[in-house]
């Protein structure tokens, strides 16, 4: 079994993978600004303050740890401001996981990130560049720096994200040609990181996830 730290495990896909990786026996060590605040309660489970972009409160986090799940969001208010959350906690995080020799690195990103914004489709395009620009600007950003990194790196691309519950029927796309937007559940995606985390098949792909 490994010890997990998920950054970004408040909410969201993040809190959807705490929950599986304790279903699945892990040791999680649950990362965020307001994790103090989390009612989860678990024997494998510590929830640990801390703030994604402060090199001390991450290399702290670090301790122990075999496998990161980076699952970090923006709410939506601040989507129409310049974000810049992904590349910097990225670039706090890829220096002190390869210092520490913390090797295996799941990162949360979206689909339209690097080398998927192709795979838009052209109806598509000009809304998701004008409300997801700038958040997708900057995962571009954290994409690169964890690609040019010596990690053992999986880029997790999710669909458009519903809060429905776990069903395992999703796909995942590995080929560029096949790359399509759809729907998936944070639960899915959580049980792909977590699959992840037991068999890691996908180490160095990017795959976009969707229902
Ligand atoms: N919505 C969609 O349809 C969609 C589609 C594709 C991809 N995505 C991407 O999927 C990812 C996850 O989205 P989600 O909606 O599941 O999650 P979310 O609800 O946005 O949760 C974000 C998590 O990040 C944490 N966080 C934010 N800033 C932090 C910081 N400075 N330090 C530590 N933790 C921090 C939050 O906790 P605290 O606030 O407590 O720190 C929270 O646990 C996002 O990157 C999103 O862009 C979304």
């Amino acid at each position: 079994m490994a010890h997990v730290l998920v950054i970004g495990a408040s909410k969201g896909i993040g809190l959807e993978t705490t929950k599986a990786a304790l279903a699945a026996g892990h040791r999680v060590r649950a990362f965020a600004r307001s994790a103090a605040s989390m009612v989860l309660s678990d024997p494998n489970l510590e929830c640990c303050t801390g703030d994604a972009v402060d090199s001390g409160d991450v290399a702290k986090a670090l301790d122990g740890i075999d496998v990161v799940v980076q699952a970090l969001g923006v709410p939506g208010r601040d989507l129409f401001s310049p974000v810049r959350l992904f590349s910097d906690a990225t670039n706090v995080l890829v220096p002190a996981m390869e210092k520490t020799g913390v090797h295996r690195l799941i990162a949360v990103t979206g689909f339209g990130a690097g080398d998927s914004r192709e795979a838009i489709g052209l109806l598509q395009r000009l809304p998701f560049r004008l409300v997801f620009g700038r958040a997708y600007d900057d995962k571009d950003a954290q994409e690169m720096r964890i690609r040019r990194s010596g990690l053992a790196w999986t880029l997790v691309r999710p669909g458009v994200l519903t809060s429905g519950a776990a069903t395992g029927r999703y796909k995942v796309l590995t080929e560029p040609s096949a790359w399509r937007n759809g729907l998936i559940s944070r639960a899915d995606v959580a049980g792909y990181i977590v699959g992840q985390i037991d068999h890691p098949s996908h180490e160095g792909k990017a795959v976009v996830l969707v229902g």
